[in-house]
């Protein structure tokens, strides 16, 4: 008679472990590297989700998905369908919604979640920066600050300083603008990383004399505020939107890695 309750043993598989990455960022894409190439044993399954936002994004390494889940509860369903065992926000930390979707379908989901959230920009001697709160605040101060716009800020926002019709704006995004936005204005499609040379030289071309920016604290786009720094040219910083309360949070990829490995064994 054979045994009644055969116990694993080193040959039996351990089941695959699936890790959901909100993503839309370099970290993310980062992290999806790091887990798939520190995977020698294929134990863990990476999906990454994107928003959808960008027509061509740069895609990380593992499987992907793109799209609106349809809220927390849309989530929820999306983790249950495709047995998620850890869900990793590494969103823009301009992301709030996705945010604060992600940590109550964590909750309601019973699924751990940890957010990877870089830290925001540390201002240096010679830097003048306008801490605002908002886009609409950012547009309030520019008229006292200056005549020609660097604006840096994404072309989702726009809108929010198209009754600017004295000041010029020179915009750059990754895709075109689409919607109201200010009459004088000239489109830069671009995406980081940006060098510092290259910073310095469009301040000069375009005679920038103020410069607008979300705090994302990404190293990929900092080269803009030292060439702001070296001009002299004022910055104008929106700050970060609240984080949700509660969720476990680290500042990078590889402190990202070394939880998940922690958790997945
Ligand atoms: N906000 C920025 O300045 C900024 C800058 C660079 C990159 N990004 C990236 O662009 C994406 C959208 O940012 P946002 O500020 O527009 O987001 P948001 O306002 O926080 O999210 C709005 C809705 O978009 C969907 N969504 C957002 N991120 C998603 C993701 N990674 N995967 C699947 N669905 C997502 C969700 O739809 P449902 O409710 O239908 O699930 C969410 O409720 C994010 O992935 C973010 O990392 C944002």
């Amino acid at each position: 008679m054979g045994p009644m309750n055969p116990t694993p043993d080193a040959a039996t598989p351990r089941p695959r472990r699936h890790v959901l990455i909100l993503g839309g960022t370099s970290e993310a894409r980062e992290l999806a590297a790091g887990l798939v190439g520190a995977d020698a044993g294929g134990g863990v399954r990476v999906t990454s989700s994107l928003a959808g936002r960008v027509a061509a994004p740069r895609l990380p390494v593992g499987e992907v998905r793109v799209g609106g889940f349809g809220g927390s509860e849309g989530l929820v369903c999306w983790m249950r369908e495709h047995a998620v065992d850890v869900l990793v926000d590494a969103t823009h930390p301009f992301a709030e919604a996705m945010s604060a979707n992600a940590a109550r379908a964590a909750a309601a989901a019973g699924v751990p979640l940890l957010a990877l959230r870089r830290p925001g920009w540390a201002p240096q001697t010679g830097d003048v920066w306008h801490r605002v709160a908002s886009l609409d605040e950012a547009a309030d101060a520019l008229p006292a600050l200056g005549r020609r716009v660097f604006l840096t800020t994404g072309r989702m926002g726009l809108a929010r300083f198209a009754h600017l019709t004295d000041l010029w704006f020179l915009v750059r995004s990754v895709d075109a603008p689409e919607g109201p936005r200010p009459p004088r204005m000239e489109t830069l499609l671009d995406r980081g990383p940006f060098t510092l040379d290259g910073e310095r030289a469009l301040l000069a071309a375009h005679r920038i004399d103020v410069l607008v920016t979300k705090d994302s604290g990404a190293a990929a786009t900092a080269p803009k505020l030292t060439a702001a720094r070296e001009a002299g040219v004022p910055v104008v910083l929106v700050t970060r939107p609240p984080a949700p309360v509660g969720v476990e949070t680290v500042p990078g990829p590889a402190e990202a890695v070394a939880w998940l490995r922690e958790r997945l064994g």
